[in-house]
């Protein structure tokens, strides 16, 4: 390759929200439904051909652990982050007001150190949403986006239908492309 560029992705949401299920996805393609707990935090990278000089984008994604005990390692994990996916549960509302905590702490530290994080927010699970239905708290996601104008996408995704996976991730590196 005639270049290779590093780009940070950390993940973040309350336990039980399926982030090491979406890693799992775009990483193996399988899903798991007794997946363990993240202890700490995970860590997977992954090369990305962008052109066809075969320039690679070198993903770096960081999984950190949504449990409460770990809270405060997570600054660690989001400090040097290019891209920020908070993912909450779509049928667990309490999951929404940590993205929402989430979300105020990464514009606390963004706004302190005069960086650049691209924010994305992500509503997992939306395969437990019935066909023609909505999320039962559309209006209060809809109402938080449009007060955010930090965050540069809002996507549904289902780690274990497969859907809206390989768009995140995909949009992403889009994006990387542009700059
Ligand atoms: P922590 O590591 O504790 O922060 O949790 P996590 O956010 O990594 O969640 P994890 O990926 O471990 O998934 C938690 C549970 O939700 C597991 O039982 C998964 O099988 C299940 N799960 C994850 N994604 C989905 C999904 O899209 N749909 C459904 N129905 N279940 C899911
Ligand atoms: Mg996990």
């Amino acid at each position: 390759p005639l270049r290779s560029v590093e780009y940070k992705i950390v993940l973040l949401g309350e336990s039980s929200v399926g982030k090491s299920s979406i890693l799992e996805r775009l990483q193996n393609n399988t899903f798991n439904e007794d997946k363990s707990s993240t202890i700490g935090a995970a860590f997977i990278s992954k090369k990305i051909p962008i052109n066809e000089n075969k320039d690679l984008i070198n993903l770096q994604i960081w999984d950190t652990a949504g449990q409460e005990r770990f809270h405060n390692l997570t600054p660690l994990y989001y400090r040097n982050a290019n891209c920020a996916i908070i993912v909450f549960d779509l049928i667990n509302l309490d999951s929404f007001k940590k993205a929402e905590y989430w979300i105020d702490q990464l514009n606390n530290y963004i706004e302190e150190q005069l960086i650049g994080i691209e924010i994305i927010l992500v509503g997992n699970k939306c395969d437990l949403i019935n066909e023609g239905e909505e999320c039962s708290y559309i209006n209060i996601i809809n109402e938080f986006i449009s007060n955010h104008k930090e965050i540069k996408r809002y996507l549904q995704t289902s780690a274990k239908e497969n859907i809206n996976i390989s768009k995140l991730f995909q949009d992403i590196i889009d994006n990387i492309d542009d700059e």
